[in-house]
């Protein structure tokens, strides 16, 4: 076994591939086909004053909202490493409004993936912390190309779910069931390198040294409830943090402690947040590092979703901070 600091990022994967017999290395090459696709996607966002890809599409995608020329340039970088890689059967991304296929002439696999191509919208243009998001499922339907149902399966399915996000360093950051891994981009032997292992999520409650992030803005759109958790976070002390991409975030908040709240309100009354490509893999994180994420009253984990882009209210972030949000959301009416 290499000292930590060459513990790259294929080392780990095929260490933790020989734990498994049956194993057949197609995750191990999956796994490395969406980070070497982060990497190309990480170079346009590193040059994103000099780039050409620099504004707005004018397209409105499925979710009604701005496409910006860079998302589309990740989300056709990474589908095309996906769907000709040989090892998947379809993908859903947030730019797609239906799953997107292996091409004819490609060999199909076993997995199916989400993405988020580009988490942070806001944050693009401004030189802050944005990222990608994936999620990696088994497919379950009979024949070799995917259909809804491999999609439509609960967060708690999945095999692998992970970010690498596009900040001061680089870093990636997954689970595949057996606990939470960072690795960080090291530029000049252009690797990933262990940097954190078996992440624990922090407490928020007894030592307030998290912090609690929400889009305060919408408050006037709330209901009651929703208040009454920002309420009982900014009065009770905790650092206010926000930073506006998801992954970010949560990122601080898996490291530090802390809860991260996009509730219901009342344009949008099931929240912002995607479940298959944002909620259900840090929600999967989240877990696996001893957190929790809930939609206000059940595990984001537990649910099924009906369809591709289905929307969530999210409370997630350090276990106990997520109990409390839950026992205010579920405390009678006064
Ligand atoms: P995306 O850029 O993939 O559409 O996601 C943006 C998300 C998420 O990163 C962030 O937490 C949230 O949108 C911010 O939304 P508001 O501007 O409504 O707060
Ligand atoms: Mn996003
Ligand atoms: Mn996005």
């Amino acid at each position: 076994m290499p000292t930590k600091e060459f513990m790259n990022v294929r080392r780990f994967l095929y260490n933790e591939q020989r734990l498994s017999p049956k194993a057949t290395g197609e995750f191990t090459t999956l796994l490395l086909d969406i980070i070497l696709g982060c990497k190309k996607v990480c170079r346009e966002v590193r040059q994103f004053g000099l780039s050409q890809y620099q504004h707005t599409t004018g397209a409105i995608n499925v979710q009604d909202e701005e496409v910006h020329e860079l998302d589309d340039l990740a989300n056709d970088l990474l589908l095309d490493l996906l769907t000709k890689g040989g090892q998947t059967c379809g993908v859903v991304t947030e730019e797609n409004k239906e799953i997107v296929g292996v091409p004819a002439s490609f060999e199909r696999g076993k997995y199916v993936v989400t993405i988020d191509p580009l988490d942070g919208f806001s944050n693009i243009g401004v030189n802050v912390n944005i990222g990608t998001i994936f999620s990696v499922r088994k497919k379950i339907s009979e024949g070799e190309d995917s259909n809804l149902s491999d999609f439509l399966q609960p967060g708690r399915s999945q095999v692998c779910a992970g970010y690498v996000m596009y900040g001061p360093a680089m870093v990636l950051v997954f689970t595949i069931g057996r606990g939470v891994y960072e690795f960080t981009y090291s530029l000049g032997i252009d690797e990933f390198i262990l940097s954190r292992e078996n992440i624990r999520m922090p407490d928020l409650l007894p030592n307030k040294k998290g912090s609690f992030s929400a889009n305060t803005g919408y408050w006037n759109l709330w209901d009651d409830k929703a208040k009454a958790v920002s309420n009982f976070f900014m009065e009770g002390g905790y650092s206010f943090r926000h930073i506006g991409s998801f992954i970010a975030d949560f990122h601080r908040h898996l490291l530090q402690g802390g809860i991260f709240c996009y509730p219901a309100n009342s344009k949008s009354p099931n929240g912002k947040l995607r479940l298959l490509y944002e909620l259900a893999p840090l929600s999967f994180i989240a877990e696996q590092a001893g957190g929790l994420a809930i939609d206000g009253s059940r595990p984001i984990l537990d649910l099924k979703p009906d369809s591709l882009h289905q929307r969530s209210p999210v409370y997630i972030g350090s276990r106990d901070a997520v109990i409390k949000a839950m026992e205010i959301l579920a405390a009678p009416k006064r």
